[in-house]
């Protein structure tokens, strides 16, 4: 039977004071939990690039997975995983980048892109924009071509996006 759209927003939950005091956090595993949430966010997702030639989804661990896998078996696309140190077994390059306190660093496997290849980054969230600007620099650093960056939520009032730019930036739901 017919039925109305999934509104996103209603299952995103907000948890005030985590991690810590004065930070409201947007929580997702009310969407991952509900079936049809969790895959109207895929289905937004691949609508969005379905037209664009993507060839390849690359995402870092951890919650980028969850919305990476998904997005790339149903745009019959390849997964690559950009992950924390140390966890990939083959050659790799790294970016580092800062956290609210110190550094982090985020790696690939060396060969998993190529001049070329399209691909298209996917995250959780957009807050700072740190994360994704590592991820942004990996990829582009193998020569590939970055389509869009892609997030289910953005933090706007955070200025990740100015971070990005003029990288295409697209977010499903944005605070
Ligand atoms: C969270 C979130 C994004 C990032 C956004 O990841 O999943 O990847 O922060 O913040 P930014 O725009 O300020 O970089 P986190 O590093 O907490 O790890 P997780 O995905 O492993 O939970
Ligand atoms: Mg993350």
């Amino acid at each position: 039977s017919a039925s109305a759209p999934v509104d996103l927003r209603n299952w995103i939950r907000d948890i005030p004071d985590f991690p810590k005091p004065g930070i409201q956090f947007k929580d997702i595993t009310p969407l991952l939990g509900h079936a049809e949430a969790f895959r109207t966010s895929i289905d937004l997702l691949e609508a969005e690039f379905r037209h664009k030639g993507i060839e390849v989804i690359a995402a870092a661990e951890a919650r980028g997975f969850i919305f990476g896998a998904p997005l790339a078996m149903k745009m019959n696309a390849g997964f690559v995983p950009i992950r924390k140190p140390g966890k990939l077994p083959y050659a790799t390059i790294a970016q580092e980048y800062a956290l609210e306190y110190g550094n982090d660093r985020l790696e690939v496997h060396s060969d998993a892109l190529a001049p070329g290849r399209r691909v298209l980054l996917i995250d959780d969230v957009l807050a700072t924009g740190g994360t994704m600007c590592a991820c942004r620099d990996l990829v582009r650093s193998t020569g590939a071509d970055l389509v869009a960056c892609a997030f289910v939520i953005e933090l706007s009032f955070l200025g990740g996006r100015s971070k990005l730019e003029p990288c295409e930036i697209f977010s499903l739901v944005t605070y």
